[in-house]
C-alpha cells in the first residue's frame, strides 16, 4: 500500500493512542514489523498556545520514518499552522483525529464531534490539505452514533479535497471503546472511496487481520489495544499473513528484554520521575500469561524507581523460568 509516495509495507499498523504510542512505544512496534506509526494526538488549539506538550509531543526519534503526527482540532486555520508544525517536525505524513470521543474534545467541536458537522469537517481537511506538501490522511469513527452513520459520506468528500487515505475505526462515537467494531462501516467506506483505506477495531488477533484484509476490502489494519504488553503482534500478524502459520508467541526472556527495553527508552525520553507511574501498567501488561504472576503485575503498580523496577523485571523472570522448567 502507497499513501502518497510513502510505501507502507507490511499492511500493519501502530494505532495513535494518547499516553502510549510516545517514540519509545512506536520503536518497540516498529522493531516489531508495524510499517507506519503515528503520535499521540497533538490539539492545534494548545500548539497555537505554544503549550510545550504539544512540542513534544511532536518530537520524532532521529531516523523515525515513516511517521505519522496526528492533529487535533476543528478550526481550519489552526489545524493548517498544526500541520505545518508537524511537517517541520519531519512527519511524513499528518493524520486528522475525527474519532476522539473524549467529553472535553468534542465539546470543542473536535474528535468526533466533526463526524456530526460535514462542511466543518471537510473545511477542516482542506485547509490542512492546502497547508503541507505531506499527505494528509483522517482518521476517523463511523458516526457520531447508529442513527448518524456519516463516515461514508464524508470521506468520499475528504477524497475530494485531497485525503490520501482513511482509516476508519468502525466503532460510532456513542459505542466508545466497549461494544464490539463493526466490521461491515469499514465495507461501507469503501465502496465510497478509492484511495487506501485502513481498518481499525477489535484486531486482537492475525486471524482477525487476515479476516478484516479479506472480507472488508481494507487495504491494511491498524491495531491499539491489542498491541499493549505485546508487540510481537506485528509480527505475528505478519508471519500468518505470510504463510497461513502462527509463529510462537515471545518466551518468558523475551517478554523481560522488551520490558526493559521500554523501561529504559522511557526513562530516557521523559526523566524517572515521569516515566516510571507511566510504565506501570505497561510493565503489568508485558508480566502477563505465566501462572502465578499476577501478584508481580500488583507490585508493578507501587513501583517508584528505575531499580525497583528492573529488580521487579528480574525476580519475575527467575519466577518464569522456574514455571518453564516445572513444565517440561
Ligand atoms: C488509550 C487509548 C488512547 C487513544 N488515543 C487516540 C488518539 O490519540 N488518537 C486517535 O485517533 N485514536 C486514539 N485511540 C483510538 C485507537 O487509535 C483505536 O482507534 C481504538 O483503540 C480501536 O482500536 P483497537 O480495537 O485495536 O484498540 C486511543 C485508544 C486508546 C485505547
Amino acid at each position: 500500500m502507497n499513501i502518497g509516495d510513502i510505501v507502507i509495507d507490511p499492511p500493519i499498523l501502530l494505532a495513535p493512542m494518547a499516553g502510549v504510542s510516545n517514540r519509545a512505544f512506536r520503536a518497540i512496534s516498529r522493531s516489531q514489523g508495524a510499517s507506519l506509526c503515528t503520535t499521540e494526538m497533538v490539539n492545534a488549539n494548545a500548539l497555537a498556545h505554544k503549550s510545550a506538550k504539544s512540542y513534544w509531543l511532536m518530537e520524532l526519534d532521529p531516523g523515525e520514518t515513516p511517521v505519522g503526527i496526528q492533529i487535533a482540532g476543528s478550526d481550519p486555520e489552526l489545524m493548517a499552522l498544526a500541520a505545518q508544525e508537524a511537517e517541520r517536525h519531519g512527519a511524513d505524513l499528518v493524520d486528522i483525529n475525527m474519532g476522539c470521543p473524549v467529553k472535553k474534545v468534542v465539546s470543542n467541536g473536535d474528535g468526533s464531534a466533526l463526524l456530526n458537522d460535514e462542511e466543518g469537517a471537510v473545511r477542516v481537511v482542506q485547509a490542512v490539505v492546502e497547508a503541507v506538501k505531506i499527505p494528509v490522511t483522517v482518521k476517523m469513527r463511523a458516526g457520531w452514533d447508529h442513527d448518524a452513520i456519516t463516515a461514508p459520506q464524508l470521506a468520499e468528500r475528504f477524497q475530494e479535497v485531497g485525503a490520501k487515505a482513511i482509516a476508519l475505526h468502525a466503532r460510532t462515537r456513542s459505542d466508545q471503546y466497549v461494544k464490539p467494531a463493526n466490521w461491515d462501516f469499514i465495507r461501507q467506506v469503501r465502496e465510497r472511496i478509492t484511495v487506501p483505506l485502513i481498518g481499525n477495531g477489535d484486531v486482537n488477533t492475525p486471524e482477525d487481520a487476515l479476516r478484516m484484509l479479506e472480507t472488508t476490502g481494507a487495504d491494511a489494519v491498524m491495531v491499539g489495544r491489542a498491541s499493549f504488553g505485546d508487540p510481537w503482534i506485528f509480527r505475528r500478524i505478519m508471519h500468518y499473513i505470510e504463510t497461513g502459520r502462527h509463529l510462537p508467541p515471545p518466551d518468558a526472556e523475551e517478554r523481560a528484554r522488551m520490558a526493559l527495553w521500554h523501561l529504559e527508552r522511557m526513562v530516557e525520553i521523559k526523566g524517572e520521575v515521569v516515566a516510571i507511574p507511566e510504565m506501570r501498567k505497561q510493565l503489568a501488561w508485558y508480566l502477563k500469561g505465566t501462572p502465578g504472576s499476577a501478584e508481580y503485575r500488583q507490585r508493578t503498580q507501587k513501583l517508584t524507581t528505575q531499580a525497583e523496577a528492573e529488580g521487579l523485571i528480574e525476580e519475575w523472570l527467575g519466577h518464569a523460568r522456574h514455571q518453564e522448567l516445572s513444565w517440561t
